[in-house]
């Protein structure tokens, strides 16, 4: 078990590009695979998540070359996949297993998803009873828990759908779905989610509509290859936000940032706490905004964090709760209830963790109090969750003493080379592989 060792203090500076966006680099592949024609993607995430999505395609059949982040995809077409010879392992990816289970449940073959032990924890209800009432064929474990078994070969219906949740997953399942459905499949969000699977499928040629929380695709269209820039994931240059807030003298600048406005709630909470953060060169890239992130030290200050900005944060809360722990004031999150259904329940392992290293915090069902005030050493779990790893790795530049933070080997699955790119910023980190 990876076992991360931070020393205290540090400043963050430089200039860096972190890893490609881990929803673009799901998407990415699973479109060209299904479009006809050869499409290049570059910047891919070769985190252990991504590569699991990439695995499952050639296991499927599709000719897929990889070079580092780049990679070439000779798609088969909508209907040209093959039925893979044994399980499709989604590893620990929620985004893998939800996005996969739309498109197989279109497929003319059985097929069968699995996950490793958080995996196999996560709710599956969400995809499987609207893809049920287009008339997909799924078998779970009890609760909706993944292993799930597909039964090939049904004719789906398209479906108008309100999203019980605000999920990006599940609407992106849908749509997928929707592509081997006959007629138009309509979804409903409760509050606007990461939009990248529609730009995507736009750029691959695909008509979606999307209008006031409403999004609509018609089955049978065909994709048409095209190439695609992942840009640098906000979600893991978060962490280096948040790090050259807290620790003084910091100047960092992250460069090739995607910027979409459905991910950018990190930016926008941390400047209600104080941030200073600059964006330059804004540009679009492949239907995608991008941008270089200036963050220099600041004073933060605690915050109540506006509702409308939970989904466009969600995978930022762990280092923003770190951020709060450092801020003056009291922090309170509300209405963040899937934040205990991720890689793990992120309100209560960070919780745990922040008490440990001194800051009084209250957890409640859907969100978090924290008073922010001394961070002191200690030694943590991050319960195997990668970002609550690089929180905790974070927070040490804050802290007294040294911070340990157990189980952290899943680290790999959205951000490689974490550790070096961590310490060539300031970061005092060491890995302990005993
Ligand atoms: C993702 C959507 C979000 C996010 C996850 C990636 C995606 O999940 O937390 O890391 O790529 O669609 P939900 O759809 O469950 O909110």
């Amino acid at each position: 078990m990876t076992r991360f060792i931070c020393s205290p203090g540090g400043k963050i500076t430089g200039k860096i590009r972190v890893p490609g966006d881990k929803s673009i680099s799901h998407r990415s592949i699973i479109l060209s695979s299904i479009a006809t024609g050869v499409s290049r993607i570059s910047g891919f995430l070769q985190g252990d998540d991504s590569l699991n999505t990439l695995q499952a395609f050639r296991q499927m059949g599709v000719s897929i070359a990889r070079d580092g982040d780049r990679i070439e995809v000779a798609g088969v077409g909508l209907h040209g996949l093959e039925q893979p010879a044994t399980d499709l392992d989604m590893g620990n990816s929620g985004t893998a297993m939800r996005l996969l289970l739309g498109l197989l449940a279109g497929q003319s073959f059985d097929s069968r998803l699995i996950g490793d032990r958080s995996l196999s924890l996560r709710p599956m209800r969400r995809v499987i009873d609207p893809l049920r009432l287009m008339g997909a064929v799924i078998e779970s474990e009890s609760g909706g828990r993944a292993p799930l078994q597909v039964r090939g070969g049904q004719v789906l219906q398209s479906i108008t759908y309100e999203l019980p949740v605000a999920s990006a997953q599940v609407k992106s399942c849908l749509l997928l779905a929707g592509l081997y459905a006959q007629g138009e499949t309509i979804v409903h969000e409760p509050a606007p989610t990461r939009d990248h699977s529609e730009r995507m499928l736009r750029g691959f040629g695909c008509d979606v509509a999307s209008n006031a929380g409403e999004i609509r695709i018609v089955g049978g269209q065909r994709l048409t290859a095209c190439d695609v820039d992942v840009p640098a994931d906000i979600s893991s240059a978060a962490f280096f936000m948040v790090a050259a807030s807290i620790a003084a003298q910091s100047d960092i600048t992250l460069q090739h940032v995607g910027i979409n406005p459905t991910r950018t709630g990190v930016i926008d909470i941390l400047r209600l706490m104080g941030a200073n953060i600059e964006l330059s060169n804004r540009r679009e890239i492949g239907g995608e905004p991008v941008a270089d992130i200036r963050i220099r030290s600041a004073v933060l200050n605690g915050i109540d964090i506006p509702r409308h900005l939970v989904p466009l944060a969600i995978d930022e809360f762990p280092v923003l709760f770190v951020a709060a722990a450092c801020a003056s004031g009291v922090t309170r999150l509300s209405g963040a209830e899937e934040l205990r259904v991720k890689e793990s329940d992120r309100i209560q392992v960070m919780a745990d963790g922040l008490r440990i290293l001194g800051i009084e915090n209250e957890a409640r069902h859907d969100g978090i109090v924290i008073h922010g005030g001394r961070l002191r050493g200690g030694e943590v779990d991050a319960r195997g969750d990668h970002r609550i790893a690089m929180a905790f790795s974070v927070a040490a530049l804050a802290a007294s003493a040294e911070i340990r933070i157990d189980d952290c080997t899943n680290v790999n699955t959205s951000f490689p080379g974490f550790v070096e790119i961590a310490r060539g910023a300031g970061l005092r980190i060491s890995v302990d592989d005993a």
